[in-house]
């Protein structure tokens, strides 16, 4: 080919591309479905649900963007759906504007792979499609869908060392695709021809497990060859069989068993034919270098029993043992649908503090829920132990004394949250524990014998249930920024398949702390499908009379416990908020025969309407709250959220019945608590008032009067709280709600003791367990109970709320205030319809507020107190700019 025409072919290209750039602009900024998901997740595997929710967005900036109708094609071949013919769902158009939609299709089948795609009617009736996404389907919950064992070795529950399991065998034909379902009571880790799949971390996640075992899909294709091929399995205890010893009793679980599991690789060849790798007792099995592990402890490594090759084809397997088979952990075995825990980033040691020879101390900067990697080389035996904390001692070293507390296990054997590592002599021995996590910011390295170690021997991971960040806070105020950031690392520290109070002292799924920081969380991050998997597991938990352990899951501790309506009444805040972030419905319906129950149970035991059935304001500053007073606003809480329920799903009997339970609740509470001459309920703390406000108790008369007092309680208290974990979930709206804005933002950035600024100030970068610094219990380092803060900025100075009437953001209520002392403020929110970003700046006298309302939708926006001309504007799709005179009192 001549120089000419090479040049004539890479003009032709950069025509050629540029066109079918140009092409794709003019294509994006068509109107056109994106972002579908099937059960919340991006083209997932191993969905056991037979009637999936579809859902997706709409992609258009034009101003007043509409879907009018929709269409949705499923098939089986995705050439087909992209040309819109399907050979198992067409819904047909629809008339609607809807963005979630149930399958109504044939009946799903087991290992399938479903394509689909949704056609789209804009405002104009154009038509625009999306791409073709896909779902695959599991076992389907088909009884005969499993055809492996569940299979262990042959050790009972004291046995310290993780099992390791290989099988070797041949793929006789070329591989079209494979997939590996594995479902464990306990831990594990696979590995197929050497390589560990995947890069998910302590899968499968934590369930009740003797009512529920998850097994975990992976998509296998690329690790296997035709030909031989051998598959490793090594279990770890997790919560399934907790050998250390604590307080909460796990040790005891009624569950608890050597682990186990059960495997079905399943691979289809490219003629067509399928063949079904299985755990079997043709397995073998043996011990190796995790000589120790516990999911609340550490994990203990000797380099010295590495079998190398052990997961590969040709390892000679002759000196390994004979499995045996076990029952099944619980008649359920289903799919693992959420977002998985990764290592989701990496820190590398800010400093190191060489105390002697053998003791090391590394400062990660940042207090989080992980691990820690080394990279060591040493003599043959050399003991090295890595402790970690969240505080260090004055002489340097780690302190444990405020996270060490409830362990009570032996200290020399089981150290609390420290991992082992015994050198080979032989290599660079690396070293991560696979089964345990830690809560810390600092690493304490001792060795028995010298060692030479440096920053770039040791890294530590921020590991957590990965849910995608869609919501943001960037302010002028550093003190806003920085709680807004420190909430997220509490939250996701204490995000591990479910949420818990605390990575390291506890690790428990407190229920209180689960709800009380629910609605940061959903504004922060997409994590619906963690908060199903939760209350699944208080649906397990539950006891036939309505009652909840206030830790879930649990072994049994809890449930006599104070686990009343403050903490359980996760059974009904959760689904609701999670109906109001995502307009999604189904988790309030799958948990309401629950929430009735419990609302049931309560009614029962309080005639009058009034309960003590709670904990109270746990961690208050200094002033308690009325018990009684604030469990039964919890009880109306749960009662009101029945009946929004029973209407929702059109049952009147039960609106009418709930409806009046709450009324009677509500009267009950404002009869013997609230003093209407003075506007004071109880004793007037700062809690008392505000909880009544924010959960919508106060008679509409008081109303003003009440909201007057809070705010004199605060300032009277100098613009600091005064209030424990139910009163720092209210206050702060209970003050903005009720037109003491300002007060309320004074509040949230108040940076003296006590207040949230206050563990800023001391170099926080995560949310603590109690407001004084020098307390000496409750003193975690890394809690989520307090962690409202975070998400009252998205409905204060961003003021994004959901609309309950539109609920998923359908309609926005935009309710920004716009606060002394903040100048510019810019918050965003990806809800189901898209970004919506509420952003302003001040200038002078002026305000200038920008808001973004995705397509598809609408807000309504109300103008703060302190601007001239206010009024409430009704916006539709697409960008929209305000200037408005501030009312500036001098
Ligand atoms: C936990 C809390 C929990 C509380 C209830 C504590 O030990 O860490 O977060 O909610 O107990 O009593």
């Amino acid at each position: 080919m001549n120089c000419k025409s090479i040049w004539i072919i890479l003009l032709c290209t950069y025509i050629l591309c540029n066109k079918v750039v140009v092409y794709a602009q003019q294509e994006d900024n068509l109107s056109r479905p994106v972002d579908l998901k099937c059960e919340h997740m991006f083209a997932p595997l191993g969905i056991d649900e037979p009637s999936p929710r579809l859902t997706w967005r709409l992609n258009d900036g034009a101003k007043g963007a509409k879907q009018m109708a929709y269409r949705i094609v499923v098939g089986l071949d995705s050439i087909d759906v992209a040309a819109g013919e399907e050979n198992v769902w067409d819904s047909g158009k629809v008339d609607g504007q809807e963005g979630l939609v149930v399958y109504k299709g044939a009946t799903l089948k087991p290992w399938t792979r479903y394509f689909w795609k949704v056609v789209v009617w804009d405002g104009n009736d154009r038509i625009s499609n999306s791409d073709v996404s896909s779902f695959e389907t599991g076992m389907m919950g088909e009884k005969g869908s499993w055809k492996g064992s569940w299979i262990s070795d042959q050790h009972d529950i004291h046995y310290r060392p993780a099992p390791y399991f290989r099988k070797e065998f041949q793929a006789k034909k070329n591989i079209k695709s494979a997939r590996a379902y594995i479902a464990v009571a306990g831990l594990y880790e696979l590995s197929l021809n050497g390589k560990r799949v995947g890069n998910h971390r302590l899968d499968p996640m934590y369930t009740r497990f003797d009512r529920r075992t998850l097994y975990v899909t992976h998509d296998v294709t690329e690790w296997l060859t035709k030909g031989a091929n051998a598959i490793g399995v090594v279990l770890g205890n997790g919560w399934y069989n907790h050998q250390s010893l604590a307080v909460w009793d796990f040790h005891n679980a009624p569950w608890r068993a050597r682990p186990a599991f059960c495997l079905d690789l399943r691979i289809e060849y490219e003629d067509g034919t399928v063949e079904t790798i299985r755990s079997e007792r043709d397995w073998k099995t043996s011990s190796g270098p995790i000589v120790s592990n516990s999911i609340y402890t550490g994990e203990h490594y000797d380099a010295r029993l590495e079998q190398e090759g052990w997961d590969s084809v040709g390892f000679d397997d002759s000196q390994w043992n004979s499995v045996r088979y076990r029952g099944a952990p619980s008649n359920l075995i289903v799919s693992q649908q959420m977002q998985p825990i990764r290592l989701v980033k990496t820190y590398h040691p800010q400093t190191l503090n060489k105390i002697d020879d053998t003791t090391y101390v590394f400062d990660m900067g940042q207090n989080m829920a992980g691990v820690t990697a080394v990279n060591l080389k040493g003599r043959e035996g050399t003991v090295v132990k890595m402790k970690h904390g969240e505080r260090l001692y004055d002489d340097g070293r780690v302190d444990m004394s405020n996270i060490d507390v409830y362990y009570r296990g032996d200290n020399v054997a089981d150290p609390f949250q420290t991992d082992i590592l015994i050198l080979s002599g032989k290599k660079q021995d690396t070293f991560m524990p696979k089964f345990n996590y830690k809560g810390f910011r600092y690493v304490e390295i001792t060795t028995t014998e010298p060692l030479d170690i440096d920053k770039s021997n040791v890294t530590s991971y921020f590991m957590h249930s990965d849910v995608r960040p869609i919501g943001s806070v960037k302010t002028s105020s550093e003190l806003v920024n920085s709680l807004w950031e420190i909430t997220n690392n509490a939250y996701l520290s204490n995000l591990m398949g479910y949420p818990t109070d605390c990575p390291q002292r506890e690790k428990n799924g407190w229920t209180g702390d689960g709800h009380l920081a629910i609605e940061s969380a959903l504004y922060n991050f997409d994590a619906i499908t963690v908060y199903e998997k939760w209350l699944a597991d208080h649906r397990d938990e539950q006891q036939p009379n309505g009652i909840l352990p206030d830790i879930i899951p649990t072994g049994g501790w809890g449930y006599g416990t104070a686990n009343g309506l403050d903490w359980t009444s996760t059974i009904a805040i959760i689904p609701w908020e999670v109906y109001m972030f995502y307009g999604d419905s189904r988790l309030l319906e799958d948990c309401y025969d629950n929430i009735k129950r419990y609302v049931d149970y309560v009614d029962g035991i309080s005639p009058n309407g009034l309960t003590t059935f709670g904990r109270g304001d746990w961690v208050p500053v200094k002033t308690t709250s009325n018990l009684e007073l604030t469990s039964s606003v919890y009880f109306y809480t749960d009662a009101r959220i029945l009946a929004s329920a029973a209407k929702l799903f059109g049952k009147e009997e039960d609106y009418k019945k709930y409806y009046a339970l709450g009324e009677k609740i509500r009267d009950a509470i404002n009869n013997k608590f609230l003093n209407r001459a003075t506007g004071i309920y109880a004793d007037g703390s700062q809690t008392e008032l505000s909880v009544p406000l924010h959960w919508g108790v106060v008679p509409e008369e008081s109303r003003a009067k009440v909201a007057a007092n809070l705010n004199e309680r605060v300032k009277e208290n100098d613009f600091h709280l005064d209030v424990g974990v139910l009163g720092a979930k209210a206050i702060l709206n209970a003050l903005k709600d009720n037109g003491y804005g300002e007060t309320a933002y004074k509040l949230a950035v108040q940076n003296t003791y006590p207040s949230w600024g206050w563990w800023v100030e001391n170099g926080a970068t995560t949310l603590l367990e109690n407001w004084d610094l020098d307390a000496k219990r409750d003193i975690s380092d890394n809690h989520m109970m307090f962690g409202e803060i975070g998400g009252w900025f998205f409905k204060s100075i961003g003021g994004i709320l959901p609309d309950p009437e539109q609920p998923g953001f359908k309609n926005t209520l935009l309710k920004p205030i716009f606060p002394e002392g903040l100048e510019q403020s810019d918050v965003r929110y990806s809800s189901p319809y898209g970004e919506i970003r509420s952003t302003w700046e001040k200038e002078g006298d002026s305000v200038y507020y920008d808001i973004v309302v995705p397509p598809n939708a609408s807000a309504t926006f109300y103008m703060p107190s302190n601007v001239h001309d206010r009024k409430t504007v009704q916006l539709v799709a697409g960008s929209h700019r305000f200037k408005m005179r501030l009312r500036i009192e001098r």
